[in-house]
């Protein structure tokens, strides 16, 4: 059996603590699960099985981690009563633990002041922060590397505020020269630095960008949704630690609790260094927020409706994996660096592929060794393809070909970007399974680059 099923017994038990809160009210025949429902339930299944192994080890390709088994129990008991966090109305005990499970994500990064809510993802999160950075910066432009979220130019688009797109280094990190010759014609107002890249995971050097911004008077964005919270694992390097370390001093933070997080999709998270930007989100609803002078979460967040399920499964799981340095969960992530330095170092090791520079976070992306970029970018589609008929599921990704030393490994520059094999090993798991999943790469590689 693959797929985990203890969280079935606890969810009953969570049901009947659930409906003796209910006791009181008089019975109501709730519409059953016949034997027809129970049949369309199964050809869901049925359809589900089309699916790349997510949750299993031997996926380490995209961004995709499977929730915790609490979170997805959390978030299943919830559903039966299916509270709204938009207004305390609709949501009141799920809105109260979205603050708490918020205000512990901002103690994270050193925040106690803040104002934050959850999203349904990364994409949201970093709208509403664009937002606020237009409503305080009108006018000026916003800037982000080119290996940030492509969500920065869209939502840019969206709003209308212009964007730039900043130069990156050969470690995939915004350049902090390219930076400074855009701020020098004075018309940029935000700078987003993304903390981890969602191609490399690379992560921008915060600190200069922040003393920048200090000079210039601008705002600082961190996108934080893949990499946040890398903040609490004990074993980053220097430079990563030091960029992280400075996360309590950018004005606004994205972290996607549905990508580290353990969470379900439909998680992400925003939040504020100063509480007063609060006032940008004043409007008034005539149907609701009259129920409690408390705040109403609809009354800080752009979305109206939202799930009060992803709320119950994040307070959950942070109740029982609190966000502490040196703590259970920090110590996952750690496991997924080591993941990733130790499949870096296997295939750096070997003469059959050339490498880019060291994962910062947990991502490795390497391409086999050819005469030329046209060559091995053809040779990485046939590697994909043969790990996954060999059991391992990769991704594929087009980089610069400047991440990699196409020089010491002979390889004639083609074109100017290359089609190579990504590795997200963002599952603790990871650790354990990188052994056999460098056996993997090996056989596979032996069959596509004999
Ligand atoms: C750095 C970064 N920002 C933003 C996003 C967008 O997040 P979402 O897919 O949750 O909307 C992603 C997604 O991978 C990301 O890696």
């Amino acid at each position: 059996m693959t797929l985990e099923r203890q969280s079935i017994d606890a969810l009953r038990e969570g049901l009947d603590a659930l409906d003796r809160g209910f006791a009181a009210l008089p019975a109501a025949t709730p519409p059953a699960l016949d034997a027809r429902a129970r049949e369309v339930l199964l050809e869901a299944a049925q359809r589900l099985r089309d699916n790349y192994p997510y949750f299993h080890p031997l996926y380490a390709g995209q961004m995709l981690k499977p929730p915790h088994p609490l979170a997805r129990a959390a978030a299943a008991l919830a559903d039966w009563v299916n509270p709204n966090n938009h207004a305390l109305d609709g949501g009141r005990a799920s809105s109260r633990m979205e603050k708490e499970a918020v205000a512990q994500i901002a103690a994270m990064f050193g925040w106690q002041a803040h104002l934050g809510h959850l999203t349904s993802g990364g994409t949201m999160a970093n709208l509403e922060a664009l937002w606020i950075a237009g409503r305080t910066k009108p006018g000026k432009r916003v800037a982000a590397s080119r290996q940030a979220h492509y969500t920065h130019s869209r939502i840019s688009a969206v709003l209308g505020i212009e964007f730039v797109a900043i130069d990156c280094d050969r470690n995939g990190r915004m350049d902090m020269a390219s930076l400074e010759r855009e701020l020098a014609r004075g018309d940029i107002g935000t700078v987003v630095a993304t903390m981890g890249t969602t191609a490399t995971g690379s992560v921008d050097p915060l600190p200069r960008i922040l003393a920048l911004a200090g000079e210039h008077g601008i705002r600082v964005h961190a996108d934080a949704a893949y990499g946040g919270y890398f903040t609490l694992a004990s074993n980053l390097a220097q430079e990563a630690r030091a960029a992280f370390d400075r996360l309590r001093d950018a004005d606004s933070i994205v972290i996607d609790p549905h990508k580290h997080g353990l969470q379900p999709y439909g998680c992400g998270c925003v939040v504020f260094r100063d509480p007063a930007v609060g006032q940008f989100y004043k409007h008034d609803s005539p149907y609701t927020y009259f129920s409690s002078a408390e705040l109403h979460l609809g009354e800080i967040s752009l979305e109206c409706s939202r799930p009060g399920a992803a709320a119950v499964a994040l307070w959950a799981t942070q109740r029982l994996l609190p966000l502490e340095r040196g703590g259970e969960f920090a110590r996952m992530l750690g496991s997924c660096r080591e993941a990733a330095l130790a499949l870096y170092a296997h295939i750096a090791a070997d003469k059959r592929f050339v490498t880019a520079f060291a994962p910062e976070l947990d991502i490795v992306v390497w391409a086999p060794r050819a005469a030329t970029v046209s060559q091995a970018s053809s040779l990485s589609r046939a590697l994909f393809d043969e790990t996954a008929k060999q059991g391992l599921h990769l991704a594929v990704a087009e980089l610069p070909i400047a991440f990699f030393d196409l020089a010491g490994a002979g390889m004639k520059p083609d074109r100017e970007t290359i089609t190579c094999l990504r590795s997200v090993l963002m599952k603790p798991e990871h650790r354990e399974w990188v052994d056999r999943i460098a056996a993997l790469v090996d056989s596979s590689a032996a069959k596509v680059l004999a």
